[in-house]
């Protein structure tokens, strides 16, 4: 199911300029949404599953445009949003019964789908405990269980990994991975490890705007000859700062410094050029773009 996003603003009440200018071609599989706090990633996923309008520009979900046809659209996707909440005195099984009546599911198919789905999202055990006992993990497995009922060949999840510990996090990645062999799954996320191994495309989103739109290993490319490894002292530590951005920071036998630095110059002192990882093509491409914004504005 594609998703095209074309030329999309979305301006709220009160001034703020979400988005300015997104265009964005989505296709099936694994399509990772990346940037920073507030750059516009809910904003947008919100937009293609029809809960608000863009400003200007027009988003479409299968050809359709989810302005004209919201109703025919939300019937194609299935949402998690960022701050998923479920009734507390509700078992998973009542709850995920109560949102397949609001999707118009009649049984038999209502029940055959959700005793599928609590054993797909690993919930089959605890499908008849009340939803207030549920671990964060267990949580988001319930909040894909509701996305997914009915089918939707687009699935929208909006940081479903915030707050899951290491182990848990993997699991729901590879359980997000298996959606997307045969759907549109479009993930929204901090963390650069998960799109990198779950997504095969991936958008940058930087105040706004999309800073990037390519695989994981081109988003790293953009940092090659910009990525370092810098042995130094105390001293070398402060001045290196405030030229680049410090990835990683590690004490030294001899009593310094072993860096890991992103930038546009080679930094001072002892130092080696270091392959870039995906992580540092996110950090290098922020930083231009940060750049822009702030020369941009000076020549304002
Ligand atoms: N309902 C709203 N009314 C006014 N401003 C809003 C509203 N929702 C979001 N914003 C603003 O729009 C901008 C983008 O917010 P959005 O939530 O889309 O970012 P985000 O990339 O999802 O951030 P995060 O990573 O923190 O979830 C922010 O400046 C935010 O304060
Ligand atoms: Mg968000």
């Amino acid at each position: 199911m594609d998703v095209v996003i074309r030329n999309v603003s979305k301006v709220y009440r009160g001034g703020v300029k979400a988005l300015d200018g997104v265009s964005l071609s989505v296709g099936k599989g694994m399509f990772g949404l990346l940037g920073p706090n507030g750059a516009g990633k809910s904003t947008l996923l919100r937009l293609v599953a029809t809960l608000d309008t863009p400003t200007a520009g027009q988003v479409t979900v299968g050809g359709l445009d989810c302005r004209k046809h919201p109703g025919e659209v939300r019937r194609r996707l299935g949402y998690l949003p960022q701050a998923f909440a479920a009734f507390r005195r509700l078992t998973a099984l009542e709850f995920l019964d109560y949102v397949g009546l609001l999707k118009g599911l009649d049984n038999p198919r209502r029940g055959r789908e959700i005793g599928e789905l609590v054993e797909q999202v690993g919930l089959a055990r605890a499908a008849r405990a009340r939803i207030g006992t549920f671990s964060g993990g267990m949580l988001q497995r319930l909040g894909i269980a509701q996305a997914l009922l009915g089918s939707p060949p687009l699935l929208i999840v909006d940081e479903p990994t915030a707050g899951l510990d290491p182990e848990e996090r993997v699991r729901f990645r590879n359980l997000l991975a298996d959606l997307g062999q045969d759907r549109t799954v479009v993930l929204s996320t901090h963390i650069v490890a998960d799109v990198e191994r779950a997504c095969g495309d991936l958008a940058l989103l930087f105040e706004g705007r999309v800073a990037f739109q390519g695989p994981p290993l081109t988003l790293a490319e953009r940092a090659s000859g910009r990525v370092w490894e810098v042995a130094t002292d105390r001293e070398g530590y402060e001045r290196v700062r405030l030229s680049h951005q410090v990835v990683a920071s590690r004490a030294a036998a001899d009593g310094g410094f072993l860096l890991r630095v992103v930038g546009d110059k080679t930094p001072p002192g002892e130092v080696r050029a270091a392959t870039p990882t995906v992580e540092d093509g996110y950090l290098a491409t922020i930083r231009s773009a940060a750049v822009d914004c702030v020369s941009k504005a000076a020549a304002f």
